[in-house]
């Protein structure tokens, strides 16, 4: 019981720092095990004393009602005026009246052999077999020794799928979440596709075969992740797609990310806040054509960019495509792709090395000096950081990211990085969570917008983003408690 108050608990607290009211089953197994005539009991083999000890009648065993209710995790209720007890778990809900033989499993009218009663001593006990059973759980009765077993088995409500732990992004997620659903009492499991959409496919349809009902997916790729949402549709799981949009497919039921475009202004307004006079040489960046973030984040920067490099207070130095197209405001799909095609990085920090340092190679001792670099995270940050302090001709550079991850934190408070976007993943997790609790309770999640994915128009609901240098870096990151300073040496 103390084990079962204690998960409420949690629950409750976690309920109101995540904003929903936790209703599902709970995603450990549960042994409960009560004798007859017995005050004695057991969850998970932990002895608690009931206030009530079972009793038979008509054959059926009767066992107090909150006892059972809270030790299989439910949500209890009693009604004095109708004189109802309910139990509430995950998609069942069971109503019992007092003295009755009827009760209702889900709406539907059911005949029990023996109903809910309150004893003279005043305690209100229920038939165990009964509540267990249309809970979903197993019951074992056991003659000789007069004892009732009652078995749930674990579930899993809700699998992740994020792309890789190579990236420190990634693994801001993945603690974030563990966190907040798994806490919550919701059985959630974390799997990684460490870049690859095969090992992406396996995870989602290993899911699939545990039995979750929502499935939130990072796509490594967004159209090749297409094929898994569509498997996860055929099964009835709700697909939420996280951060990053799967493209090309009718099977995403929401979008949680935050506003990728904002990413990219903000970046890009840092750059031009630092410049002076004309002529400043300009280094472009882009994250991987596979991700549709990436087209968002440059569509972003281009839009500030663009005009300032129209007006000549920048100078492209690193894509004759970008070069082509620097009088055009507004970019096709098509357009960016031909850019990005020349400036990814494929957001792997080896490609962004290699290809800061080629650019590097080309660009003569004129066209460095005074430079601007726009970053697309910072995983590239740091590689073309250090690939640009390392060439004698660069006198100074202004390096944009994203993600706020620790080692760039790191970099700008050491100088090395000018700034990242901070994107607070406690925000992203808590809308996937709370979009996911509403699947599974049958609700809609809210909605504040949509994003076309080729196919349909997602429901989305995006959130904000913070522009993060070493003026801010310690009221945004620190402050706000979203890093400890133990993380960090000579913070501002
Ligand atoms: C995410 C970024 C991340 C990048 C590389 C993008 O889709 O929005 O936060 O840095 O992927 O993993």
């Amino acid at each position: 019981m103390r084990k079962a108050l204690s998960i409420l608990l949690v629950m409750a607290l976690l309920a109101g720092v995540l904003g929903f009211v936790p209703a599902v089953r709970a995603s450990q197994a549960v042994v409960v095990r009560m004798t007859i005539g017995s005050t004695k009991a057991t969850i998970d083999l932990k002895q608690v004393v009931l206030d009530q000890p079972p009793l038979i009648e008509n054959g059926r065993t009767l066992v107090p009602f909150r006892f059972i209710g809270e030790a299989l995790g439910a949500q209890i209720g009693w009604n004095p005026t109708n004189r109802t007890v309910s139990y509430i778990l995950g998609d069942k809900n069971i109503v019992l009246t007092i003295g009755s033989a009827t009760a209702m499993v889900n709406g539907v009218k059911t005949t029990l052999d023996v109903a809910a009663k309150i004893l003279p001593t005043g305690r209100t006990v229920v038939p165990v077999r009964f509540i267990s059973e249309s809970i979903g759980a197993k019951v074992a009765w056991n003659a000789a020794t007069r004892m009732v077993t009652v078995t749930m088995a674990a579930t899993l409500d809700v699998g992740i799928v994020l792309p890789t732990k190579d990236e420190p992004r990634w693994l801001q997620d993945q603690t974030r979440f563990n966190t907040a659903l798994k806490t919550a009492g919701y059985g959630a499991e974390i799997l990684f596709s460490q870049g690859s959409s095969a090992i992406e496919k396996q995870n989602v349809e290993a899911l699939i075969t545990k039995g979750i009902k929502v499935l939130i997916l990072c796509p490594q790729d967004a159209t090749a992740a297409a094929a898994a949402a569509d498997e996860a549709r055929a099964a009835g799981i709700k697909v939420i797609s996280y951060d990053r949009l799967i493209l090309n497919t009718s099977a995403v039921d929401y979008y949680v990310t935050f506003d990728s475009i904002s990413v990219g202004k903000a970046q890009a307004q840092y750059l031009v806040d630092k410049t002076t006079g004309t002529k400043n040489p300009l280094y472009l960046y882009a994250g991987a054509a596979s991700d549709n973030n990436a087209f968002l984040f440059f569509e972003g920067a281009w839009d500030v960019l663009q005009p300032k490099i129209a007006n000549g207070t920048f100078v492209i130095e690193n894509s004759s495509e970008a070069v082509a197209l620097q009088g055009k405001a507004t970019l096709t799909r098509a357009e960016m792709a031909k850019i990005i095609g020349q400036i990814t990085t494929n957001w792997d920090f080896t490609v962004a090395k290699n290809l800061a340092e080629a650019n590097l190679t080309v660009a003569t001792a004129g066209r460095k000096g005074n430079v601007f670099i726009l970053a697309p995270n910072d995983g590239t940050a740091r590689s073309i950081a250090d690939a640009f302090a390392a060439d004698k001709d660069v006198k100074s550079y202004v390096i944009t990211g994203q993600d706020a991850e620790i080692p760039s934190v790191q970099y700008i408070i050491d100088g090395k990085q000018s700034m990242t976007v901070f994107k607070d993943v406690r925000t992203l997790v808590k809308d996937a969570s709370a979009a996911a609790v509403d699947y599974l309770t049958g609700k809609t999640p809210e909605k504040t917008t949509t994003y076309n994915n080729g196919k349909i128009n997602v429901p989305a609901k995006p959130s904000a983003v913070i522009s993060v240098d070493k003026s801010n870096v310690k009221a945004a990151l620190i402050d706000s408690g979203y890093y400890p300073a133990s993380d960090f040496t000579g913070l501002p």
